[in-house]
This record gives structure tokens, C-alpha cells and sequence, in this order.
């Protein structure tokens, strides 16, 4: 074997146990108790855990957004990947108008693949709803894009989708089991309250807070209440990202009930923060789509994890660093919008959900891997330690004490949202088709090492 991963304690999303793991080439080749014999290169895991990389299917490398550009590129954004225990990401390619869908997706494509350091796909992002637009989704499903996302905001960016297209995106999918992607915002009333605070008074008097004051819940809810309509009575897959409020669990929750194909993504800004974070001195920095809500939200979403409303962690890591947040000026209505994150999501996600006993260990590597794999088509070659799935693996060790800052990280990010947080466990060795691309949080893998994953149709039901 090229390589054996020794006295490990598998975690996997039906449970835990001891036993060796083996590698040839890029696949696993053997899981059993000894494994014996000649092997390339052995990792000690004793005392650690061996699970399947993490998936962060919610990643903005390079977006050209808010005036810039995310600091993160598909060059460093995936090496931060690597050295978090990330061994796939999923970022976006949003059509321009004017241009075909397929062109959308060949352009994104061209930027990421001299540079990915682990595996990537995308999701493609219709902009332009048009005659072709519904045909151009069932080519690209047949050619390994099954998802798409469509944003009910973002009018003056050109990124909007309103409901004549989700509805006809919906419809599109329901033929041939893809999933639309939502980013659910309710624009025109969101539209209203940003405009209602969008004057020097407040902006004086409430600084960042007024990014908050212009987004209460009800301008997710409603939109999540809305996109479920449309997936209920087509029969379409949605899967709403970022969510962020505790009324969006409950709408999903209740849709799980009637049986509508409906998925949630959480994020741990949500978990993790919440909106006081508008009040400090830096609050700017923290400004991201949805906003950060309360603490009650963030504990109704952990709730939504540990029962199945809420579906997936992954990140929206969107980075931009401090001069490019600085272009605010105190308009709250300019601050480019966006976090860096994924390669702390699974050191938080474990320190915060497993450590804390609000995740069981199973529900954090479903939540971080196995059901994003099985939504996103790429079960179980991705998201699974089986013999005969791909080698992407992270060896965690939960004894490693770090308090968390961004000098440490390999991102291009100056600052984080989670500066001196305290990580119970972190990833040791990640192992990306075979290669290792990661040791204690420093890259060693190569530049376009990644590949683009070809998926197919995810599950219906987890
Ligand atoms: O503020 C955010 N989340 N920026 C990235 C774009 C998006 O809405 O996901
Ligand atoms: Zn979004
Ligand atoms: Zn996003």
C-alpha cells in the first residue's frame, strides 16, 4: 500500500471504531483492525481521529463583489482548505448578462483549474433567465453540474434572481433530480429598510448596526417561506444557504413534515457569533449576507443540526481584509460583504459542536462531509471512508489546544471573526486523493494539484 494510517479511531457518519486504514493511489484500499505488510509511508494516528475530509460546498474564492475582489484566490482560498481538513470545495460561476450559462461555467473554470490545491466543483449560478436557460441546465447536469444557485437579492449587482426564474430553475430540476441553491433574502423590503437607514443621522448614530437594523428575521424568513412554496409545488430540490434564523429551522422543519425536498446550510458565523458583534469599534468587519443574528437564533440552529432541520455546515467564506472593509467609510451600505472561513471551519465546528456536546461526533462529520456529499452528487467517492472511495482524509487530533488567530492561518485574511477563540482538537494531516496536502496547519501539497469533481444527481432525503 502507498499508505497506512495506523491505530486510529474511525469516525464516520454512522460511528466510531478502531481500526487501520490503507491507501493505494488515490482510493482506500483496505479498513480493517491490522492491517499488515509492506506500506510507502506510515502515519502514527494513535489518540487521533480519522474522518472523511470535510466538504465546504459554500465558498467565494476570488469574486469579484462590493467593488473588489475576495482576497482569498482558488490558489491560497484552497491551500486554507488543505490546512483546515478541507479536501473539497464548491465555488460559484455566476453568468454575466449576455453570456450563456455554459460560457459562465467554462470562464470560472479556466480560473480555477491551473490553480486548486484540493478538489473543487461548482455550482452555476443563472443570472439571465432566458429560452435556453432551462436546456443549458439539463447539458451541464449531464456533464457533472448538478447544482445551482440563484441569490432573490443583489439587484443593483446583477447577481438577482426573482421568482418567475427560481420557479422555472425549480421546475428545470424536479426532470432530472438536481438541486437549486438559494440565497433567501427578501429584496424589495430589504431593499425599503436599508434605504429607511441610509442617511448620516443613523449612520452616525448606529455605525455597522445598521446593517442589522435593515435585516431583521422576517427578510430571510419570508423569502426561505417563499422559496419553499415554489419547491413544494414543483417538486423542485432546494437547498437554502447561509441560513441564518431560527424561524428559517422551523419553516424547514415543517416542510420536512409535508415531504418537500428542502435542505438547510448553516454557517458558523451563525452558531457561533452573534449581532453584538455590529456594536464593537470593528464591527464593519463582521458585515456579511444575511447578517449575524441572535443568540437565540444560533442556538435554535444548532437545535436544527442535531435534529435534521438543518442539514449542512459549510462556510460562504467570502474574504475580504481590513482595507477592503475600510472602503466603507461609515456607509454600512458599502462594506464589502463577506467573511474568511473555511479553513476554520472544522476545528470551531468540532471545538464548539462535538467539545461542547451540541454535535455527536457522527452529527459533525454527516454536517461537515457525508451529507454535503450526498446533496451536492458526490457520494461516496467523496464524503465517506469505504474501500473504493476517494482517499480524501483528515487525521484530527482532539487533544490540540490552540487559541485561534489569523497570524497562524494560511489565508490572506489581516483579521478573524474568531480572533483568540479557544479550539479544543485540530487537523493533523490532510490527505487529499492519496496526497498529503496538510501537517499541522502548514500546506505541503502543489498548485493545481485539485480536480474539478463531475457529479451526479444528490438524494432526495438524507
Ligand atoms: O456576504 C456574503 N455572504 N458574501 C458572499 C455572497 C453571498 O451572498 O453569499
Ligand atoms: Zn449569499
Ligand atoms: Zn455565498
Amino acid at each position: 500500500m502507498d499508505v497506512l494510517i495506523k491505530n486510529g479511531t474511525i469516525a464516520t457518519a454512522e460511528g466510531s471504531y478502531k481500526a487501520d486504514l490503507a491507501i493505494e493511489k488515490d482510493k482506500i484500499a483496505a479498513i480493517s483492525r491490522n492491517i499488515e505488510g509492506e506500506h510507502g509511508k506510515v502515519i502514527d494516528a494513535s489518540g487521533k481521529l480519522v474522518m472523511p475530509g470535510a466538504i465546504d460546498v459554500h465558498v467565494h474564492l476570488q469574486l469579484p463583489f462590493c467593488g473588489t475582489v475576495s482576497a482569498d484566490d482558488f490558489e491560497n482560498g484552497t491551500k486554507a482548505a488543505a490546512c483546515g481538513g478541507v479536501t473539497s470545495v464548491i465555488d460559484f460561476a455566476i453568468q454575466k448578462k449576455g453570456e450563456t450559462l455554459i460560457d459562465a461555467v467554462d470562464a470560472r473554470k479556466a480560473e480555477a483549474d491551473e490553480k486548486v490545491c484540493v478538489d473543487y466543483a461548482l455550482h452555476a449560478v443563472p443570472t439571465d433567465w432566458g429560452v435556453n436557460t432551462a436546456a443549458e441546465m439539463e447539458k451541464l447536469a449531464s456533464d457533472g453540474i448538478t447544482s445551482f444557485k440563484m441569490f432573490m437579492i443583489y439587484a443593483k449587482e446583477g447577481m438577482i434572481s426573482d421568482d418567475d426564474a427560481l420557479f422555472s430553475a425549480l421546475e428545470t430540476v424536479s426532470r432530472f433530480g438536481g438541486v437549486v441553491g438559494v440565497h433567501a433574502e427578501s429584496v424589495r423590503v430589504l431593499d425599503l429598510l436599508i434605504e429607511r437607514y441610509h442617511n448620516e443621522e443613523d449612520m452616525k448614530k448606529y455605525g455597522a448596526f445598521c446593517h442589522v437594523l435593515s435585516r431583521p428575521n422576517f427578510t430571510e424568513y419570508e423569502a426561505i417561506s417563499r422559496a419553499v412554496t415554489w419547491a413544494e409545488a414543483t417538486g423542485g430540490k432546494l437547498y437554502i444557504v447561509h441560513m441564518s434564523t431560527g424561524e428559517g429551522a422551523e419553516i424547514v422543519s415543517k416542510a420536512h413534515e409535508r415531504g418537500v425536498k428542502v435542505f438547510a446550510e448553516t454557517c458558523p458565523q451563525y452558531l457561533l457569533l452573534d449581532d453584538s458583534v455590529f456594536r464593537k469599534k470593528d464591527g464593519h468587519l463582521y458585515a456579511t449576507c444575511p447578517q449575524i443574528k441572535s443568540k437565540k437564533d444560533a442556538d435554535r440552529l444548532w437545535e436544527g443540526l442535531a435534529t435534521g432541520d438543518v442539514s449542512t455546515i459549510a462556510t460562504d467564506t467570502c474574504t475580504f481584509n481590513t482595507e477592503q472593509k475600510a472602503m466603507w467609510k461609515g456607509d454600512f451600505t458599502k462594506i464589502p460583504f463577506g467573511l474568511p472561513g473555511v479553513e476554520t471551519l472544522l476545528p470551531l465546528a468540532y471545538s464548539y459542536g462535538v467539545v461542547n456536546n451540541r454535535l455527536s461526533l457522527q452529527k459533525l462529520v454527516q454536517t461537515v462531509s457525508t451529507n454535503p456529499a450526498k446533496i451536492m452528487g458526490m457520494y461516496p467517492e467523496k464524503g465517506s471512508l469505504a474501500v473504493g472511495s476517494d482517499a480524501d482524509i483528515v487525521i484530527f487530533d482532539p487533544d490540540r489546544q490552540i487559541k485561534l488567530s489569523h497570524k497562524d492561518l494560511q489565508t490572506n485574511c489581516d483579521w478573524s471573526p474568531f480572533e483568540g477563540y479557544e479550539l479544543n482538537g485540530y487537523p493533523d494531516v490532510t490527505i487529499c486523493r492519496g496526497k498529503v496536502v496538510a501537517e499541522r496547519g502548514k500546506f505541503t501539497g502543489e498548485t493545481g494539484f485539485g480536480k474539478f469533481i463531475k457529479r451526479r444527481p444528490g438524494y432526495d432525503e438524507l
